[in-house]
C-alpha cells in the first residue's frame, strides 16, 4: 500500500479535469489541471522538524490550522513513508467526498488492518475494505445507524445513564477539594462509555459503573487508550524502523489481543444463551430480552470470527468517542453558567423537573438546545480531528488532480475552527447553530464524516449523549474546579482533554 501511494503521489498526470472550469474562474475552463509536483507544502524534514518542535504527534491537529494558515486549503507532506495531500476548506473535502465510489477506502488504520492480518481475525467494520466491507455495512445499517434502530436501545441505556448519576454521586469528595468535586470525569465517562456499548452490543452489564469495577473492564479501556497511542507512532515509523524499535508495534498488537480476548469471552457466553433459546420449539418471542445486536448478528448466521472482530471494534468505538465528548460537554458548560441555564430550563420542560423517568429519544431529538449544544461540543473538539479517504480514481479537487491511491487527510479540526465559518471560532457559543449569524458550510463541520463512510455509531452516540446530558443536568448544576487553568485538546488519533478536566456535581 505504502509503495503503492508513493507512486501515485509521484506520478505527473495531466489529465482534463471536467469541472476545472467552474472552480478556476478566471484562469478559464481551457487552463490544464495543476499536478500534486505543484502544490505547496512542506519537505520531509521540514514537517517533521515542525511537529517535533511543537509539541509531537500529540499536537497533530494545531498542524492543520499552522499548515492551512502557511500553504493555504491545500498542501502536501509526508507523514512518516506516506505523502498526504492535506485539504482544510470545506468547498474542497465537500468536492472530494462527493466523488466518492460505492466502497470508499479511509485506510487511517492500516496498522489495526495489519494486526488483523497477522493474527488471522476477521475484520470487523472499522477496519474492513472493498466488498468485506461493504457486505457488513449493509448488515449493520439496519440494525444500528438508521434512527428506529438505535431508539430500541434508549431503555438499555437509560439504565446505563442511571448507573452512571449514582457513580458520579458516589465519587465526589473523594480526594483533596470541595466536597461535590469529582476528580478525570474523563475517566468516568471512559466506564460509562464501555458499559453502554457493552449493553447494547451484548445485552448484558459489566458493572463498570459499581462501586468495585470489575478489573478485565479498567484493563479493556487502558488498551484502548493504549492502542490510540500507539496507532499513531506505528503510522509514522517506516516499517524498518519498526525492527529497530519494536516497542509500539508489540504494543498495538498486544492491546488489540488483549481486548479480542475481552469481547470473545462475553459473545461466547451470549452464543451459548442464544443456543439455549433458539431451541426447537422456542420462538423468537421466547428469546426474551435478546435485542441486543449480537443476538442480531448471531441470527444472520454472520461467521462467528466476523462477529467477534466487529464486536471487538465496536466496544473500541464506543469508548473514547462518546466519553470525551461528554467530558467537553460538561467542561463547557460549567464555564458558561448562562447556557447551562438555558439547557437545564429546556430539559427540565420536556420531562418534567427532577424527572428520572426514561425520555422517549424522539423527545430528546426535538431539543434544540440540547441539540445545538452537542454540535458545537463537537466542532470545537471534533472527536476525529483529522479523517482520511484514498481515492480509487483521479480526481479533481479545486485546482489539482489527485491521483487515485493518493491519501488524502481531511482537516476536520481546522475546518471547524476556521474564523470564516465561525466568528470567534474558539468560543463555545451553542447558538451558532441555531440560526444566529450566517449558517457555516455544511462541510466545515463534520464529526461524524460523511457518506456511505460515515460513523456508524453516529445515531447511538447521539442518543447517548443526549441522555446523559439531560440525567446529569437535572439530578446536578455543574461548575468547575476553583482556581482550575482551562484544559487544550491533544490528539490520541481521536482528540482528548490534554490533561484530568475535575468538575463539581452539585446537588439541584
Ligand atoms: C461522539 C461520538 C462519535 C463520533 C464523533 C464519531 C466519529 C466517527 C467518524 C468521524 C468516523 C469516520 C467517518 C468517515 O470516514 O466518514 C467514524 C466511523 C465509525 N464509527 Fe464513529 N463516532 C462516534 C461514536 C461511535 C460509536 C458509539 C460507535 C459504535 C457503535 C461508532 C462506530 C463507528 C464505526 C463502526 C465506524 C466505521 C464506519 C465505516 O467504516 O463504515 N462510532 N466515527
Amino acid at each position: 500500500m505504502t509503495q503503492t501511494l508513493k507512486f501515485a503521489s509521484r506520478v505527473f498526470h495531466r489529465v482534463r479535469c471536467p469541472e476545472l472550469g467552474a472552480s478556476l474562474g478566471s484562469r478559464g475552463s481551457d487552463s490544464a489541471p495543476r499536478v500534486l509536483a505543484d502544490l505547496p507544502g512542506p519537505s520531509t524534514p521540514g514537517f517533521l522538524a515542525e511537529l517535533f518542535c511543537k509539541g509531537g504527534l500529540s499536537r497533530l491537529h494545531e498542524l492543520q490550522v499552522r499548515g492551512a494558515a502557511r500553504f493555504g486549503p491545500v498542501w502536501l507532506a509526508s507523514f512518516g513513508t506516506v505523502r498526504t495531500v492535506y485539504l482544510a476548506a470545506p468547498t474542497l473535502v465537500e468536492q472530494l467526498l462527493r466523488q466518492e465510489g460505492p466502497r470508499p477506502e479511509r485506510c487511517s488504520f492500516s496498522p489495526w488492518a495489519e494486526h488483523r492480518r497477522r493474527r488471522q481475525r476477521a475484520c470487523g467494520l472499522l477496519t474492513a475494505e472493498g466488498e468485506e466491507w461493504q457486505r457488513l455495512r449493509s448488515l449493520l445499517a439496519p440494525l444500528l445507524l438508521r434512527p428506529q434502530a438505535a431508539a430500541r436501545y434508549a431503555g438499555t441505556l437509560h439504565g446505563v445513564v442511571r448507573d452512571l448519576v449514582r457513580r458520579l454521586r458516589r465519587q465526589r469528595g473523594l480526594g483533596a477539594g470541595p466536597p461535590a468535586l469529582v476528580r478525570d470525569v474523563a475517566g468516568e465517562f471512559y466506564k460509562f462509555g464501555l458499559e453502554g456499548i457493552a449493553a447494547v452490543l451484548l445485552g448484558s452489564r459489566l458493572g463498570c459503573l459499581e462501586a468495585e469495577v470489575p478489573p478485565d473492564t479498567e484493563a479493556f479501556i487502558r488498551a484502548v487508550g493504549s492502542v490510540f497511542v500507539s496507532t499513531l507512532l506505528t503510522m509514522a515509523m517506516p516499517s524498518w524502523l519498526r525492527r529497530v524499535v519494536p516497542g509500539p508495534w508489540d504494543r498495538l498488537c498486544r492491546d488489540w489481543d488483549q481486548m479480542f480476548a475481552f469481547a470473545q469471552q462475553h459473545v461466547e457466553q451470549r452464543e451459548a444463551e442464544v443456543a439455549l433459546r433458539s431451541q426447537p420449539g422456542k420462538s423468537e418471542e421466547d428469546a426474551g430480552p435478546g435485542a441486543h445486536l449480537t443476538y442480531f448478528l448471531l441470527r444472520k448466521e454472520l461467521p462467528a470470527a466476523s462477529i467477534l472482530g466487529n464486536v471487538t471494534e465496536l466496544l473500541l468505538a464506543g469508548v473514547d468517542t462518546v466519553s470525551n465528548t461528554l467530558s467537553w460537554a460538561l467542561y463547557e458548560l460549567s464555564r458558561h453558567p448562562e447556557i447551562q441555564t438555558a439547557l437545564h430550563a429546556e430539559i427540565s420542560a420536556a420531562l418534567g423537573p427532577g424527572s428520572s423517568t426514561q425520555p422517549s429519544a424522539t423527545a430528546l431529538s426535538q431539543l434544540p438546545l440540547l441539540k445545538a449544544v452537542v454540535k458545537e461540543v463537537l466542532r470545537l473538539y471534533p472527536v476525529v480531528p483529522g479523517n482520511s479517504r484514498v481515492p480509487d480514481k483521479d480526481i479533481c479537487v479545486g485546482e489539482y488532480i489527485i491521483p487515485k491511491n493518493t491519501l488524502v487527510t481531511l482537516c476536520h479540526y481546522a475546518t471547524s475552527r476556521d474564523p470564516a465559518q465561525f466568528p470567534e471560532p474558539n468560543s463555545f457559543r451553542p447558538a451558532r447553530w441555531l440560526g444566529e449569524g450566517p449558517a457555516p458550510h455544511p462541510f466545515a463541520s463534520l464529526p461524524f464524516g460523511f457518506g456511505k463512510r460515515s460513523c456508524m455509531g453516529r445515531r447511538l452516540a447521539e442518543l447517548e449523549l443526549q441522555m446523559a446530558l439531560a440525567q446529569i443536568l437535572i439530578h446536578f448544576e455543574v461548575q468547575p474546579e476553583p482556581g482550575s487553568a482551562p484544559v487544550r485538546p491533544m490528539t490520541r488519533t481521536v482528540l482528548v482533554p490534554e490533561r484530568s478536566i475535575n468538575l463539581q456535581f452539585v446537588d439541584r
